[in-house]
């Protein structure tokens, strides 16, 4: 079976997929926003701890339920099921996993569409295609239009080939250009004026801010969002993990590169804020606080790359190139979601499947363009804030109270033999069954 519905042919293979999933925007844009709108250092600080002592038990729950069923999140949530009861919960949790991926993909790739839109924006300029380079930093509905369906297109292109051939291929030639990129602006920035001030802004924590209550919810949602948890996609790529792997260690190495790539997004969005200023572009909204969400990525940026002359041409492509990378590593991951599920519940062919439902959500990104001001907000609310906690809380619920313990650990077992004697069998378990739901569940009574 699990050769014809597909498997990652390597570790390498999963942990780029993995990791391409759990680096995206949310890494490359949410985290240093987040950052410079939460007292800098001290979000970071927050956040890691966070990162590795919550959102990881809650992913590995997640890695875990799919590697034991083999396939889509519903099924594999079945089939740790005992009672009439118990399926129907699984039914509600899995296919709300697949929802929540859907609805995010709606509005994700009008995101990343923009993205793209600024990146043709050099290459025109270059061409001296101006009227066109104006055109594709313009709001409007035709603009969002063509590079949202473009954008959608790619993703579906990737889908469509499958585990191995689709999603494994591509993460694993996208994820080294991301670093690549990523490192390459990084020292760029660095050779810049204003630099060591953004630096300094960026590892300096105010340490009174760490117990607030809404840097904590922030820290929570941007970790959860940043392993994307709570969609069903972290199940359905566990079901692709050969059982020969050592799950414990494969999901480590996942957080770890998903958090150290947030850290260096920080690194290059933060110092990259004061070297505009330096420039005597304006980083400070009139509040007082450091310019963050859209216009961060669309104004500040933009006009420093301005400030660059020809050479602000190449850092604007490769910064906008880097965007789109790492939105299309985690948007092949949401479509996968939706897709599995329809290829194995209701046996259709799965480029078949992909087209259809690529179809569905690009129809739905049309609604949200067609009402830019309110839908997006919506959705992304909808989704992230509500959809993602609570699904993910309820997966903890899943292993910590409905599954036996002793399943979990033959599982574990598979491609880790003295899992049982370990660190992580010691605490994880009554972590996943007490901390994580509670947790979860007191940060989203709180955000409301
Ligand atoms: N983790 C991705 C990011 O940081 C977003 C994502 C959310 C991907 C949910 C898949 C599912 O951008």
């Amino acid at each position: 079976m699990a050769a014809s519905r597909g498997e990652f042919s390597s570790r390498i293979g999963f942990i780029m997929a993995a990791a391409g999933s759990a680096v995206g925007l949310g890494n490359i844009w949410g985290f240093p926003t987040q950052t410079a709108s939460n007292g800098g250092a001290a979000f970071v600080l927050v956040y890691l701890v966070l990162a590795f002592c919550l959102a990881y038990p809650a992913f590995m729950a997640e890695l875990l339920i799919g590697r034991y069923g083999q396939a889509n999140a519903v099924t594999s949530l079945q089939k740790m099921s005992r009672t009439p009861f118990h399926k129907r919960f699984a039914f509600l949790v899995g296919f709300g996993g697949v929802v929540c991926a859907a609805l995010i993909l709606s509005f994700y790739g009008i995101l990343a569409g923009w993205m793209i839109s600024y990146a043709t924006e050099p290459v025109l300029t270059l061409g001296s295609a101006n009227s066109a380079a104006a055109w594709v930093v313009e709001q409007s509905m035709a603009r969002n239009i063509l590079f949202t369906a473009l954008f959608m297109f790619l993703t579906v292109f990737v889908i469509r080939r499958g585990v191995e051939d689709g999603i494994e291929k591509w993460s694993k030639r996208l994820m080294p250009l991301l670093i690549v990129l990523l490192l390459v602006l990084i020292a760029y920035v660095f050779t810049l004026d204003g630099a060591a001030q953004g630096l300094n802004a960026y590892l300096n924590p105010d340490i009174s801010r760490v117990l607030e209550p809404d840097l904590l919810i922030s820290a929570l949602g941007q970790a959860f969002f940043s392993l994307s948890l709570g969609t069903s996609v972290m199940v359905i790529y566990g079901s692709y993990i050969s059982k020969n792997e050592n799950l414990v260690s494969l999901g480590a190495q996942v957080t770890l590169i998903d958090v150290s790539i947030a850290f260096l997004a920080g690194l290059l969005i933060i110092p990259a804020m004061y070297v505009a200023q330096a420039q005597g572009v304006a980083i400070f909204a009139e509040d007082g606080s450091l310019i963050s969400g859209s216009g961060l990525v669309f104004t500040v940026l933009p006009s420093l790359f301005d400030t660059m002359g020809s050479m602000g041409l190449f850092v604007a492509f490769f910064f906008f190139i880097l965007m789109s990378v790492a939105a299309l590593t985690s948007s092949i991951s949401m479509l996968e979601g939706p897709v599995s599920y329809v290829v194995e519940r209701h046996q259709i062919e799965r480029k078949k499947a992909t087209t259809m439902i690529g179809v569905i959500i690009f129809l739905m990104s049309l609604v949200i363009i067609s009402n830019l001001g309110v839908m997006l907000d919506f959705v992304a609310t909808l989704a992230t804030e509500y959809g993602q906690p609570i699904i993910a809380m309820l997966c903890c619920v899943f292993v910590g109270w409905i599954w036996h313990r002793s399943e979990i650990l033959k599982e574990l077992q598979q491609g880790n033999e003295t899992v049982e004697h370990g660190f992580f069998w010691k605490i994880w378990p009554w972590y996943t069954k007490f901390i994580c739901p509670t947790a979860i569940a007191i940060v989203f009574i709180h955000s409301l």
